[in-house]
């Protein structure tokens, strides 16, 4: 049967809660106001898993909440275009949609095989669980810091003291950052991604902020670039910047798209995992008694920490010719949009999917995604938040929410932008 089609998407409420006519996933104020919608994504699951939505100021897309569908479509790019959607979002009342030329970008998320897999090759040798490993006295260090600066003090927020600092300051050292830059580069990653809420817009609007930071970035590294050209070292500034594509170098658009992606891709997931990792373990005092006593969980603990935030809310694709979607006929130029923390919360994939369990094994989660654009940076994701909930573990004596968090206005990566804690954290071993 196909639910989707069948039910009557005009008529009055269904049985259940919702009423798919006004079933909301989209608009970034009910993620900022109420965090994920999994209430709503369960109904989908259950009642209309390929769901056709049409709302006012969203381009009509469909809703794909399951798992065993969400891999299908990844997993096969020739139908299921990047380009030329990205992702969906919801415009505000009387904003138009941007054209892209206005704010080009051409990079992995937006690239079609063939050209996305010469682009991704330039870099997977950097981002290898090897290659990344290498990393790790440096991520321990980086995390010591910040933890560090906190030590003494009984109330911090959690996410501008601690969470939002590791991952910034990785992916700097990874490009060649200098230290002094960092603060800009973060800015950035929250006006790009946080475009939309009025915390970190500057201009009049979401556009305008992000059109912005998108400049400043690109001018950024266009003087890095210039400079790496001449004196190439070992980051992936240089790399990219000496990088050859069909013998030629990288045009300027690819290149700076590339570098900002991998600013703004690492940095506020990593952060967002951290923080709703970090709530999780503070709401499930027993899975954080268990991670302190048994360091060898802490693998399972971090794959668990990526299922239950998956900080990415979802990715679009658009169908490259007529197709079918678990019965549901898609037309070419139609597009779906693909929601990761639902297929996380499966109950045809996950035991007891609403339950937080750092020893959840097997945990085949898609917080990462699959296929063709599979993260390229879930190694260094994986090795940031290993780190940093192995010192928490091993440091963090007591930590209890000190007052409301303050969520990301955002249906496109899933945040805490605040999260006040009382805490008590001890010296690291050995100091
Ligand atoms: C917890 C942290 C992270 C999460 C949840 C996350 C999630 C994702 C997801 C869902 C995708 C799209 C996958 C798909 O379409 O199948 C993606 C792609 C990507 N991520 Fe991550 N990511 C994280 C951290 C990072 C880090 C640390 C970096 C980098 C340095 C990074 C760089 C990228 C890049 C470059 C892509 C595009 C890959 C492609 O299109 O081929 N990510 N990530």
């Amino acid at each position: 049967m196909q639910l989707a089609q069948t039910l009557n998407t005009n008529g009055p409420a269904v049985s259940g809660e919702f009423s798919l006519d006004t079933i909301d996933i989209i608009s970034p104020d009910h993620y900022q106001k109420n965090g994920y919608p999994h209430a709503e994504w369960t109904y989908l699951r259950k009642h209309a898993p390929v769901f056709h939505v049409g709302r006012p100021r969203v381009d009509p897309f469909w809703a794909i909440t399951k798992a065993a569908d969400i891999i299908e479509i990844s997993k096969q790019p020739r139908l299921w275009l990047n380009g030329p959607r990205l992702a969906v979002f919801k415009l505000e009342e009387g904003e138009e949609l941007l054209a892209p030329e206005a704010y080009p970008l051409k990079h992995l998320l937006n690239m079609d095989p063939p050209q996305h897999g010469t682009y991704r090759a330039l870099l997977s040798r950097n981002f290898t669980p090897r290659a990344v490993r290498a990393l790790e006295p440096e991520v321990e260090r980086i995390t010591r810091d910040v933890l560090d600066d906190v030590m003494g003090r009984q109330q911090c927020d959690f996410v501008t003291d601690i969470s939002s600092k590791v991952p910034v300051a990785v992916i700097a050292e990874l490009l060649g950052v200098p230290r002094t830059d960092w603060p800009t580069l973060f800015r950035w990653t929250n006006e790009i991604i946080g475009s939309g809420d009025p915390e970190f817009q500057r201009g009049a609007d979401s556009n305008e902020t992000f059109i912005q930071a998108r400049m400043e970035m690109f001018q950024y590294f266009s003087a890095m670039v210039a400079e790496r050209q001449k004196n190439p070292g070992n980051d992936v500034t240089s790399i990219l910047a000496t990088a050859k594509v069909d013998g030629q170098p990288l045009p300027t658009l690819e290149l700076m798209s590339y570098l900002l992606v991998l600013v703004v891709a690492g940095n506020e997931t990593t952060r967002n995992a951290t923080t709703g990792g970090l709530l999780a373990l503070v709401e499930n005092p027993g899975e954080f008694r268990k991670l302190k006593t048994d360091p060898s969980l802490i693998k399972s603990a971090v794959e668990e920490i990526a299922r239950w935030t998956s900080p990415v809310i979802q990715f679009s694709r658009t169908a490259a010719q007529d197709t079918e979607v678990r019965g549901n006929k898609i037309r070419a130029g139609e597009s779906v949009c693909l929601f990761y923390p639902s297929a996380n919360r499966d109950e045809d994939l996950f035991d007891e999917p609403f339950r937080f369990d750092i020893a959840r094994n097997p945990n085949p989660h898609l917080a990462f995604g699959i296929g063709e654009h599979f993260c390229l940076g879930s190694n260094l994701a994986r090795l940031e938040l290993e780190v940093i909930f192995r010192q928490l573990a091993q440091r963090l004596e007591f930590a209890e929410l000190a007052g409301p968090m303050a969520r990301l206005r955002s249906s496109f990566v899933g945040g805490i932008k605040h999260m006040p804690i009382n805490f008590r954290l001890k010296r690291a071993e050995g100091q």
